[in-house]
């Protein structure tokens, strides 16, 4: 039904009524907001400014109204009435900010949802061109659902105008890093650190990005350099313990353009530099009679201290998948990258994905000493729902030891469970933890899985999962292996 102008300004009195008379009855706010809205009212803007001026806070009010916007999904209707303030009163910053958090509220589930809050933030900063939280907003946006060079050409203008904007600099240094421009990256987050000591965190990505560009006497310095910790201090010998493994990093940036892969001297100097630090996860031949184990230990709280775990479980995967030459194959989560690497041995094309630098650094060596470099594409990210176009036109999806990472699972297998024919999932979890839905949104990595509830969810989404008790079997001999299990997942 729809309604005339004459009829929406006589229902509006009762609306506003009955909004104001049931406080726990936001539907009916949302409803006079329409109307007001519909009615091109500046009343509903007055109804802001008035508690402004009855004494609240902007952040109080905003904060309250965001809250309202999130819980009942009016995002739209919530941005449409900020951008009429930001019209009316250009600059208000309270309204910025309000429009910075309206937008993107849905767009993980939408890629379209993305584009529209892309254009609102976009819409908005042309009114705030040098406004901090909406450049951010926007660049992470942008970033984060795969239009890195769009992020950088958004956060340039801003972070110039404001150099010290924390947030700022590690979004653009990430949306240059992206794009492979390691160098201005590493640029951004040296301008940022003449205002702001840098924190451990990004004095790891200024390393990891300037050894990356070759710019390895500037790499060194970070090393020597104090820097912030988490809680604020500055603790050199904390710091330290993060160094090895950076100098591994280092090592092998240092290293790299000198490796002949043919030669098994190099492939052994190389695989011990890559060593330092951080142990390898995999048993990977190197040269005659020697691997990774041999050559770097294992990690110590990893389940990997057998020599044959991964061996074994590559042998299950790969006997069970048949013939793959010829195929595409994503292995999500790849860590030194085995698995990644035995697919492009077995003929297909792989891309790796990997967020851990370090990690990606080893891939692409240990690719390299298997002669299989052409075949194994590097993606140094998490999973995202940019990557929903790569796993739809993939044949075979390798995630082990990946969904106990996931922080929210439902969103996470969102991402991970359109399109390949075959996944193949390896998961640490427990079959006596019971989890509703809300147990798996609430997931943070590391926390432990419950496989009853894994396997219901992925049955609902229209798969079949064969178990390899083999895996099962074979894992239970170890303690910190206990629990894990291989299953391959086709679509019903
Ligand atoms: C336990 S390791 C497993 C490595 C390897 N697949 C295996 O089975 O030995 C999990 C890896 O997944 C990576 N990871 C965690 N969350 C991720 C995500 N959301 N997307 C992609 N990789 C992720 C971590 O950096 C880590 O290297």
């Amino acid at each position: 039904m729809a309604f005339d102008a004459q009829q929406l300004r006589a229902a509006e009195p009762r609306l506003r009524q009955m909004a104001m008379a049931h406080p726990d009855r936001p539907d009916l706010f949302v409803n006079w907001l329409a109307v007001l809205e519909a009615l091109g009212s500046p009343e509903v803007l007055r109804n802001f400014r008035s508690r402004f001026a009855n004494g609240e806070t902007a952040q109080a009010v905003y904060d309250a109204f965001l809250a309202f916007c999130g819980r009942h999904s009016i995002s739209d209707t919530g941005t449409r009435v900020m951008q009429a303030m930001l019209v009316r009163t250009p600059g208000i910053k309270s309204a910025l900010s309000a429009i910075a958090s309206l937008a993107g509220e849905d767009w993980q589930e939408d890629p379209a949802a993305a584009e529209r809050a892309i254009k609102t933030l976009e819409r908005a900063r042309t009114l705030a061109p040098t406004d901090t939280t909406l450049a951010n907003r926007l660049g992470t946006l942008l970033l984060t659902s795969g239009r890195p060079e769009r992020a950088v050409a958004a956060m340039q203008a801003a972070f110039e105008a404001d150099p010290s904007a924390a947030r700022l600099a590690s979004t653009l240094a990430n949306a240059y890093a992206e794009c492979e421009l390691f160098s201005l990256a590493a640029d951004v987050l040296i301008a940022h650190k003449t205002t702001q000591p840098l924190s451990r965190a990004a004095a790891h990505r200024l390393f990891m990005y300037l050894t990356t560009s070759g710019r390895l006497q500037e790499a060194r310095a970070v090393l020597d350099q104090p820097v912030a910790t988490d809680n604020g201090t500055t603790s050199l010998p904390e710091f330290a313990a993060y160094l090895s493994e950076w100098q591994s990093i280092a090592a092998y940036s240092i290293f790299e353009d000198r490796i002949d892969p043919g030669n098994a001297r190099h492939r052994l100097m190389a695989g011990t530099l890559l060593s330092y630090g951080k142990p390898y996860r995999h048993n990977i031949a190197l040269a005659d009679g020697i691997s990774t184990f041999d050559v770097g230990g294992i990690m110590e709280n990893s389940p990997v201290e057998d020599p044959s775990f991964n061996i074994y479980l590559g042998d299950l995967i790969f006997g069970r998948l048949g013939d793959i030459d010829g195929q595409t194959a994503v292995d999500i989560g790849g860590a030194d990258g085995y698995f990644a690497i035995r697919a492009a041995q077995a003929g297909a094309a792989v891309t790796y994905m990997e967020p851990d630098p370090l990690f990606g650094i080893r891939a692409r060596a240990f690719a390299e000493m298997a002669g299989v470099g052409d075949r194994v594409r590097i993606v140094r990210q998490y999973l995202r729902l940019q990557h929903r176009k790569l796993l739809e036109s993939t044949d075979i999806c390798l995630s082990l030891g990946l969904v106990y990472h996931f922080n929210n699972v439902i969103q996470n297998l969102k991402y991970l469970m359109p399109g390949p024919r075959i996944h193949v999932i390896e998961v640490d979890g427990k079959s006596d933890l019971q989890w509703s839905d809300a147990d798996a949104i609430a997931h943070q990595d590391g926390e432990p899985i419950s496989l009853p509830w894994l396997k219901d969810h992925l049955r609902k989404l229209g798969f079949e999962i064969e178990e390899i008790s083999e895996w099962a079997e074979f894992a239970a001999r170890y303690p910190k292996s206990r629990g894990r299990e291989l299953w391959i997942v086709r679509p019903l």
